[in-house]
């Protein structure tokens, strides 16, 4: 695929649904009793990943391409699976999905593709091993025909779950997926389970679970759950992803003569971080009709075409933005002035290392980017040429580098261009529409 420069984008568009929301939808109806609806269900290749998984362990889910129906068997409903349970490029399926196989009385493998196979999953091997769950990691190369025993902390792994002990842990990281994890190994302990973070992360798992009927409670940045919980299938209603809306919100922007209303976007304050660093850059954007849907609060947003200029992204805001620092790197080479990205050591450890695949893509498109151990330095202002994009397979450099392209002199390429599936299926086609 090719990109070249294009002059205005206008009128409406609808993003899928939320990818977080989706999978905890998926997965908190199969250890609920009785029917989960879910509508406007992403149908990314993570979010699939996570059904494929939960139809594995003896869960009755339909699927027609919108909604998604989840005939939950409670808390103690999953069976084992003989087969490796296969969670493709998903961190959230693998980490969510390991804190509950740690309440189980039998025992799972799981694996990824290879980019989930270098992701750290020490985060929760720790936690969920003080609660009473062991693991064994097997080396990739021989796996799974000649299993042998690995000593580092990534998949494939074969978890045993049983009677865990409650804990109060200290996370060291701001991570919803390690939150997550412990929270939903929690519904299975002998007591109540606390996780504490460094800064607040994405709040959803505390959101929905409580609608499904969990006691779990919220302050500052501590959760706490209550074991043996009753829960019941819900009807969730998944809100547009703001991870998918921000590349949209990075086109308006930086694309001269363009004004466009990106509708139904969730807009809950743990994820919201690209709205306010997008308006402190300068940008021109209007948020209407405000409203909670599902728990979570939801609005239009309308976005115009603006002068930016840099800012420095850190501290609390970064777990609320950090899907979203390679789109708002790409802003910063559009901006004017100097954009420092700091305390995002986190970016490492995503679908590829985006400190490198970023400022190395930029540096490529002529820009200004300088690597840092924890973020990275981008002076904007120069101009941007069309360059060769390495995506690494990271659905999320594709896109940002494509809102790059799209502004940039002369002809930007991809490789592994179709990597967006994982989030955004048709995201090639709705910037067409915008287009038309
Ligand atoms: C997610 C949490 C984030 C985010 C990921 C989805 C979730 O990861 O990067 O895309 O759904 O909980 P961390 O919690 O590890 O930061």
């Amino acid at each position: 695929m090719e990109l070249t420069r294009k002059h205005s984008f206008h009128g409406e568009l609808t993003v899928p649904g939320d990818k977080s929301i989706s999978h905890r939808g998926i997965m908190f109806g199969a250890i609920s009793n009785g029917l989960t609806e879910v509508t406007n269900f992403l149908q990314g290749a993570d979010c699939l990943s996570t059904i494929a998984c939960f139809r594995q362990l003896g869960i009755e889910i339909e699927n027609d391409g919108s909604r998604v129906l989840v005939h939950g068997k409670g808390l103690h409903g999953l069976k084992g699976s003989e087969q490796v349970l296969d969670v493709g490029n998903s961190g959230t399926t693998l980490r969510l999905i390991s804190g509950i196989l740690a309440g189980q009385s039998f025992q799972s493998t799981l694996n990824g593709d290879a980019s989930i196979r270098k992701r750290p999953m020490k985060r929760i091997f720790k936690p969920l091993s003080e609660m009473g769950a062991r693991f064994q990691c097997w080396d990739a190369m021989h796996f799974p025909e000649h299993p042998a025993k690995s000593s580092s902390d990534c998949a494939p792994f074969t978890i045993q779950g049983g009677s865990l002990r409650h804990i109060h842990y200290q996370s060291p990281i701001a991570s919803a997926q390690v939150k997550s994890s412990i929270l939903l190994a929690g519904l299975y302990a002998d007591g109540i389970t606390r996780v504490t973070e460094p800064v607040l992360s994405r709040n959803h798992t505390e959101l929905m679970l409580a609608g499904f009927g969990a006691n779990i409670v919220s302050t500052e940045t501590t959760a706490a759950v209550w074991p043996e919980p009753v829960l019941e299938g819900q009807s969730i209603c998944v809100p547009g992803d703001i991870s998918s809306a921000a590349y949209f919100i990075a086109l308006g922007l930086i694309s001269p003569n363009s004004e466009f209303l990106i509708q139904n976007v969730g807009v809950n304050p743990t994820r919201s971080g690209i709205l306010r660093a997008a308006l402190a850059m300068g940008g021109n954007l209007t948020l209407l009709n405000e409203r909670t849907v599902s728990g979570e609060p939801v609005a239009d947003i309308l976005v115009k075409s603006s002068s930016l200029h840099g800012i420095v992204v850190e501290g609390e805001l970064i777990p609320t933005l950090i899907d979203e620092l390679p789109v708002i790197a790409v802003m910063a080479a559009f901006a004017e002035g100097e954009t420092v990205i700091k305390d995002a050591q986190e970016l490492k450890v995503k679908e590829s290392d985006r400190i490198a695949s970023v400022t190395e893509n930029l540096t490529a498109m002529g820009a200004d980017a300088l690597p840092a151990w924890d973020g990275m330095i981008i002076r904007g202002g120069r101009a941007i040429h069309g360059a060769r994009i390495h995506t690494y397979g990271d659905h999320r450099i594709a896109m940002a580098f494509a809102v790059a392209g799209l502004n940039a002199d002369g002809v930007t390429s991809f490789d592994e261009e179709q990597c967006v599936a994982v989030s955004y299926p048709s995201f090639y086609e709705d910037i067409n529409k915008l287009l038309a």
